[in-house]
C-alpha cells in the first residue's frame, strides 16, 4: 500500500509498505524537499519495522515533522482531521487544503492562517474550524498514536 503527502511545489514524501497483517515486511520511505525533511526521512527509515501500529510519530511541529506525522497516521488509518469538506471558508472560497498547507508551513494561529490564506477575514464563522484544524495538526494527532 502506498501513501503520499506534500506541500505543492515544496516538499513531497511517500511511503510504500508491504504488510503481513499489521507487521511491516518492507518499507520504502522517500521524498523530495529541503535538507531538514530529507534528514528526518533518514532518521525514520530504521523505525519502520515491526507492527505498523507501533511505529513512533515525530513530535515536533516543524513542517517536516507535520508532513511525516500525517503520512504515518494515514498509513495507520488514524488520520482524522476535524474538518474534511473541500472548502473551509465560504465567504472567501478558501479550500481546506490551502488552510492545511498554511498550517503545515508554519501558520499555527488563526490570525496567521488568515494572513496567509484570507480565510476568516469576512464573517468569521469559519474561525473555530480553522482553530480546530490547527489544534489537530499540532496536538491531537500526536496523541492518537
Ligand atoms: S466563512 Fe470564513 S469568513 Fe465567513
Amino acid at each position: 500500500m502506498k501513501w503520499s503527502v506534500g506541500l505543492p511545489g515544496r516538499d513531497m514524501i511517500s511511503l510504500d509498505l508491504t504488510l503481513n497483517g499489521d507487521e511491516i515486511q518492507t518499507a520504502n520511505l522517500k521524498g523530495i524537499g529541503c535538507t531538514q525533511l530529507l534528514d528526518l526521512l533518514v532518521e525514520w527509515r530504521p523505525k519502520l519495522k515491526g507492527p505498523l501500529e507501533n511505529v513512533p510519530l515525530p513530535q515536533a511541529n516543524d513542517h517536516s515533522s507535520l508532513l511525516l506525522r500525517e503520512l504515518l497516521l494515514q498509513a495507520q488509518n488514524k488520520w482524522t482531521p476535524p474538518y474534511t469538506e473541500q472548502e473551509l471558508c465560504h465567504c472567501r472560497a478558501i479550500p481546506t487544503e490551502r488552510v492545511n498547507n498554511a498550517i503545515i508551513s508554519g501558520c499555527h494561529t488563526p490570525l496567521s492562517v488568515s494572513k496567509k490564506t484570507s480565510a476568516s477575514t469576512a464573517c468569521g464563522t469559519c474561525r473555530p474550524d480553522v482553530q480546530k484544524q490547527i489544534q489537530y495538526f499540532l496536538e491531537t494527532s500526536k496523541k492518537s498514536a
